[in-house]
């Protein structure tokens, strides 16, 4: 896979660490139909669509995932819409694809992951085993640095959101937030309007970005200003939902990054370095 790299230097880290970030592979497998007219599971199928690339979102996420295996990296970063729709075949082979994963894999929600489910409650569900078990916000420890994983694909923060992420905040270690839609930061908005207007029209960065209203008890902008505020270690936030890839500041020291999709076979390297 293509590679570009971006370094984060975080002060006090003992070791280097290296992640890869991608998001929207937009993987769609139907179940294969053998000879008698029964439905063969698609995990089997994982080997066919590395070998023959027919099923480019499928490969490229498995390329994805090697990718990551051979840098034996930290982590892989899934920011979301990786399945395309909710089908029983796509569910399969993505859980099967990051069960194989040598690499411990941090996935959050997408606003794709339960599209066309008819119980959105239950298919959300089905993704809790690989989201240590809560869709909704998940953390974990890596000792020196949390990885946390917020639910926004709906574009809402819930109040146990806000609990969750000042909880892992008050750990007081740094934090490196992952969630799908992205904040409408001054980087990113001219970006989005030049890949999204003319088929999304005048409300693209709406639908994509997360604003910042001057109301200050709106939760967009109650979120703006917990990740915002400089007394925190919430040090880079990755994202994904605008199929562009793009780098830059939601406050002084901050960064946020968004990447194109996976199935464009590019991926991001993500060095985190105490140096
Ligand atoms: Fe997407």
């Amino acid at each position: 896979m293509d590679q570009e790299t971006v370094t984060l230097k975080i002060p006090g880290l003992t070791r280097t660490y290296t992640f890869f970030h991608t998001s929207d592979a937009h993987v769609e497998i139907a179940l294969e139909t053998d000879a008698e007219g029964g439905k063969q599971r698609a995990e089997y199928a994982a080997e066919k669509y590395t070998n023959e690339g027919s099923n480019i979102p499928a490969s490229t996420l498995l390329n994805a995932i090697r990718t990551a295996d051979e840098a034996k990296a930290d982590g892989l970063f899934l920011c979301g819409d990786i399945g395309d729709h909710y089908t029983e075949g796509t569910i399969q082979f993505i859980r099967a694809a990051l069960k194989e994963a040598k690499t411990e894999v941090f996935y959050v929600m997408g606003n794709h992951e339960c599209a066309g489910a008819e119980d959105k409650g239950s298919a959300r569900q089905t993704f809790a085993e690989m989201m240590f078990g809560c869709p909704d916000f998940w953390a974990r420890d890596l000792g020196e640095i949390l990885i946390v994983g917020l639910d926004n694909s709906d574009k809402y923060y819930t109040e146990e959101q806000f609990a969750f992420l000042n909880e892992q905040i008050a750990k007081n270690k740094p934090i490196l937030l992952l969630m799908h839609a992205p904040l409408m930061t001054d980087a990113i908005i001219d970006p989005v309007k030049e890949k999204w207007s003319e088929e999304m029209g005048a409300g693209a960065c709406d639908y994509f970005l997360i604003d910042r209203p001057e109301d200050t008890s709106h939760p967009y902008r109650r979120f703006w200003d917990l990740v915002q505020n400089p007394e925190n270690h919430i040090m880079a936030i990755f994202a994904g939902h605008v199929h562009l890839s793009n780098d830059g500041e939601f406050a002084p020291g901050k960064r946020q990054y968004t990447m194109v999709p996976t199935y464009m076979g590019e991926i991001r390297k993500v060095i985190v370095t105490g140096e």
